[in-house]
């Protein structure tokens, strides 16, 4: 992060704006909404910006900046056409430990002015760190679009609420609620739409029903995060992030991904890196119930679908015995994610009528999968867990009846941008594997769909770009 983003309070406090022409009228008109008293020096200013001072809006110096008019100021804006000039009252500014903006002058700015929607009191400022100001007024065209006009008057009603919410909720986990239920419901739609009556009966009768009823008890939420990349969450998952007090989140799920959650929710790494605590599945079943008998909203997020080689079924079974209520949001299974990603179709009328998800892990009592069913023509075959037993894996298939030459490839951090694609066949695969130095997590694919992927690769492949000599 190049810039910290804060909103600050200039009430009365002196700003300078060196300049008089047009972008520093437009600096002064955005500054006179903050309530900072604003002095202009410039030795022409525009008569817009006379008017100003003759309304006893701004203060106004007709001549050259003196280091003098920095006395007192708390922000200097500097917006003349002189470049010299400019960056001079930047270092001087600056000496004096004063932030300065220099109008279209990035290197020689303390602080960049972002891009804004302004619904007081509700604002959103955009910023790509002066990298294009074409894609931040596209972004806050975008975002003008969706956030509703009254969402300013809205925040003012919710204000409101919040004194007597205070009164009659028992504690900030039921208040918090209680708003969600008014911003996510229909109180905060009717009272976009205009209907604050509408609205206010809502919420009144939400607060009484809220205040009679037993407390919320804590429950639980299995969550598939998917293979890697984030935008292949669902919009349930992103829900249930959003709302949750308590994430335990696996290893191997993307930071990325636990930036969609809300920012104070509390986060417990239970994966088996060193560091992180609840390693073992007793331990994580225990957290579970822990934090849901204090009635906080747990999220199990897991990487891929819970229900795949995910132990989902086994902390449901622990929940439900310790009578904790429960839901499952499913996830993209590696395996649909990595092939989709990697342009191997797992089904094909050519080639595949039927698809196997298989752990390389022999089970818990030591059995091995069955491995002549999979070696049969026609089906495709995805090995979870299996990088490091690739040989045995391609040697028992071809031990029970599989061609050698039968395609095979390994899929390793998919859907990442980092994604690897490594293709063989039963009898390569498994030193393709080794001289290709893939890492986990990582997956096995085996069978005539594989053949695909030269043809149908379309992620992170090196596709000649196609630019028009007219452009
Ligand atoms: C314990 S299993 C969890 C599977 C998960 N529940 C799912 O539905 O994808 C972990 C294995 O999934 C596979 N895997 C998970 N994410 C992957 C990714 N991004 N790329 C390749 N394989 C992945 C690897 O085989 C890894 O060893």
């Amino acid at each position: 992060m190049n810039y910290f983003p804060i909103f600050l309070d200039l009430t009365a406090l002196k700003v300078l704006v060196v300049g008089g022409g047009e972008v520093a009228l437009r600096k002064v008109v955005l500054l006179e909404r903050s309530g900072a008293s604003i002095t202009l020096v410039a030795p022409e200013v525009l008569p817009e910006l006379q008017e100003r001072a003759a309304a006893g809006k701004i203060n106004l110096g007709i001549r050259e900046f003196v280091p003098d008019d920095l006395n007192g100021s708390r922000l200097v804006i500097v917006a003349t056409s002189r470049r010299a000039v400019n960056r001079w009252i930047a270092s001087l500014s600056e000496a004096r430990g004063i932030p300065v903006n220099v109008v279209d002058d990035r290197e020689a700015s303390r602080f960049i002015v972002p891009a804004i929607i302004d619904r007081d009191p509700v604002m959103v400022a955009i910023s790509t760190a002066g990298t294009s100001p074409v894609l931040a007024r596209r972004l806050r065209e975008r975002l003008e679009a969706v956030i509703p006009k009254k969402i300013g008057e809205l925040a003012l009603w919710l204000r409101a609420l919040r004194h007597t919410a205070r009164r009659r909720l028992r504690d900030t986990d039921e208040r918090r609620r209680f708003f969600e239920t008014i911003v996510d419901g229909p109180a905060a739609r009717r009272f976009v739409d205009g209907d604050a009556r509408g609205a206010q009966s809502i919420a009144q009768q939400l607060l009484a029903r809220t205040s009679a009823t037993p407390r919320v008890p804590g429950e639980v939420t299995l969550v598939g995060a998917g293979p890697g990349d984030p935008e292949l969450l669902t919009l349930k998952a992103l829900r249930a992030l959003q709302d949750a007090d308590v994430i335990l989140h696996d290893r191997l799920v993307p930071e990325g991904l636990l930036d969609m959650a809300r920012r104070d929710a509390a986060r417990i790494c239970v994966g088996k890196a060193a560091g992180s605590i609840g390693s073992t599945q007793e331990e994580i079943n225990a957290l579970l119930i822990e934090h849901a008998l204090q009635g906080k909203r747990v999220v199990r997020l897991k990487g891929g679908d819970p229900f795949i080689f995910g132990r989902g079924g086994e902390e449901l079974e622990a929940l439900s015995k310790a009578q904790i209520s429960f839901s499952v949001i499913p996830g993209v299974t590696a395996a649909a994610g990595c092939a989709a990603y990697a342009g191997i179709p797992l089904t094909h009328r050519d080639y595949a009528h039927s698809v196997t998800f298989v752990t390389a892990h022999a089970d818990k009592d030591g059995r091995e999968p069955d491995w002549r069913a999979l070696a049969k023509p026609g089906i495709t075959a995805v090995f979870y867990m299996g990088l490091a037993r690739v040989e045995h894996i391609a040697a028992q298939l071809v031990a029970h009846g599989a061609a050698a030459t039968l395609p095979a490839a390994i899929i390793a951090q998919g859907t990442l941008q980092d994604q690897r694609v490594i293709t063989g066949t039963l009898a390569t695969i498994a030193d393709v594997t080794v001289a290709s130095n893939v890492q986990s997590p990582a997956l096995l694919v085996v069978g005539e769909v594989v053949s695909l992927q030269s043809q149908l690769a379309w992620f992170n492949s090196a596709a000649p770009l196609e630019v028009s000599r007219s452009a």
